[in-house]
């Protein structure tokens, strides 16, 4: 398998990682590990009152920089704060603080954050952390909300136990959360900005009786890599799912549905405003016939259950599309275990697809509930392009080039391999 450490959209982003003095200060360290392992290049830059609660030196060691604690920290012969500032890709403040949020917001410059702050022009990202009352008070929503007019992105903060032990909001968000905020800032103005990815995802659930269903083995895995993927190159994303095992991600609109009729009502609503329709659900093609008002009970002999055909969402979405012209670009998958290219391609065709991926889900490593995917291009010109074994993530990635070369009016032979 090809190895993916790296998430593109981090991947050689300069980060600056402003660190102020609250006890979520021990939380940034998990941040910054994180965006490093991702192939960020990570700057800290620390408040006197942050070196209380966390040493500048477990943060040069998981970034591999040196770590900023005054304001006189000499880099290269510059003052550092000025040569930080001058190309960052995002300027992050976890934990922020009221103190630190009042600074930003008058613009003042005492101490190493601050001041490298009001020199940055990189976009800001702020993760306050404080008391109730602290976060509640109109000053420090005042102060807010000038930095947000001014451009500023928040996460948080969350409802929860505070440092004092009382619960209320004021908790910083979790690193996870932050670093999904982080990549979505990043991604802002990606190939895909100014463009609705629509998904589908997750394998639809046929009631049988009020505690029965027919279902298929569908976790979501590749649906949720495909609205991560999208939302990172700067997409407005929606994904009608199924219930999930797997959460959907930050910054994704989730719309919720069970059958495939529901399925189809949520994805022909969505459709005067989609550009891009991606089916990666596993779409059940038969329902029960009727629905038992109660459980069924079991009786003596067996039961035969009638079996009537479903919607074919891509199908119907297909067969209007050259009049409404949406989707702009519609892609498949296919699941299947014999004939790989032929059957994928009468789907490609009768579907009026642009694209399909196909993948033979009786392979080890690919299909359902794995974390990989081997899978064949084949698009509408005839073009066929088979991908290496990949992590879902990168084959979302991937498949997120194609449709943003789409969108420009490129082909999959533009593409390479
Ligand atoms: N699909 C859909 N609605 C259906 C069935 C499938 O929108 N009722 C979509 C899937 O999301 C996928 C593509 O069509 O993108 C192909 O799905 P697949 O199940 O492989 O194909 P089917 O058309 O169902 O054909 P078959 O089951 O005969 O292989």
């Amino acid at each position: 398998m090809e190895s993916h450490p790296h998430v593109r959209v981090l991947r050689g982003k300069k980060i600056i990682l402003g660190v102020t003095g609250g006890i979520a200060a021990y939380k940034a360290v998990t941040v910054a590990s994180r965006l490093a392992q991702a192939g960020a290049l990570v700057d800290v830059l620390m408040t006197e009152a942050a070196q209380k609660f966390v040493a500048p030196l477990t943060f040069s060691a998981l970034t591999g920089r040196s770590v900023a604690t005054d304001l006189w920290s000499l880099g290269n012969g510059q003052i550092m704060h000025v040569a930080l500032a001058r190309e960052v890709d995002l300027f992050l403040v976890a934990p922020a603080t009221a103190n630190t949020i009042a600074k930003l917001a008058l613009g003042l410059a005492d101490d190493p954050l601050s001041a490298t702050a009001l020199a940055s022009r990189g976009p800001l990202l702020l993760a306050p952390a404080m008391e109730t009352g602290m976060w509640l008070n109109p000053i420090t929503q005042q102060h807010m909300q000038a930095l947000i007019q001014r451009g500023a992105f928040t996460v948080g903060p969350m409802e929860g136990r505070l440092a004092s032990g009382a619960m209320g909001i004021g908790r910083m968000a979790e690193p996870p959360q932050i670093i999904e905020m982080a990549r979505k800032v990043l991604g802002r103005n990606g190939p895909l900005a100014g463009v609705h990815v629509v998904i589908t995802a997750g394998g639809t659930q046929e009631p049988l009786d009020p505690v029965r269903f027919v279902s298929n083995r569908s976790t979501g895995k590749m649906g949720m890599a495909l609205a991560t993927s999208a939302r990172d190159f700067g997409a407005e994303v929606s994904i009608v799912h199924s219930p999930l095992q797997v959460s959907v991600p930050f910054g994704v609109a989730s719309v919720p549905v069970r059958t495939a009729a529901e399925m189809r009502a949520a994805t022909f609503d969505l459709l005067p405003r989609t550009d891009v329709l991606i089916g990666a659900a596993a779409v059940a093609d038969y329902r029960p016939a009727t629905v038992a008002d109660q459980k069924i009970k079991k009786k003596s002999g067996n039961l035969d259950i009638e079996l009537v055909r479903n919607p074919d969402i891509l199908g119907e979405v297909g067969a209007q599309r050259q009049q409404s012209g949406r989707p702009r670009v519609m892609v498949g998958f296919a699941a299947e275990t014999e004939d790989l290219l032929a059957n994928a391609k009468v789907k490609l065709e009768s579907k009026r697809l642009d694209l399909i991926l196909v993948n033979d889900v009786s392979a080890p490593h690919s299909g359902f509930g794995t974390e990989t995917n081997q899978v064949t291009l084949l698009d509408k010109w005839g073009d066929v392009l088979p991908w290496p074994l990949l992590s879902k993530d990168e084959v979302a990635d991937r498949l997120m080039v194609w449709v943003a070369r789409r969108i420009q009016g490129k082909g999959l032979a533009d593409l390479g391999a």
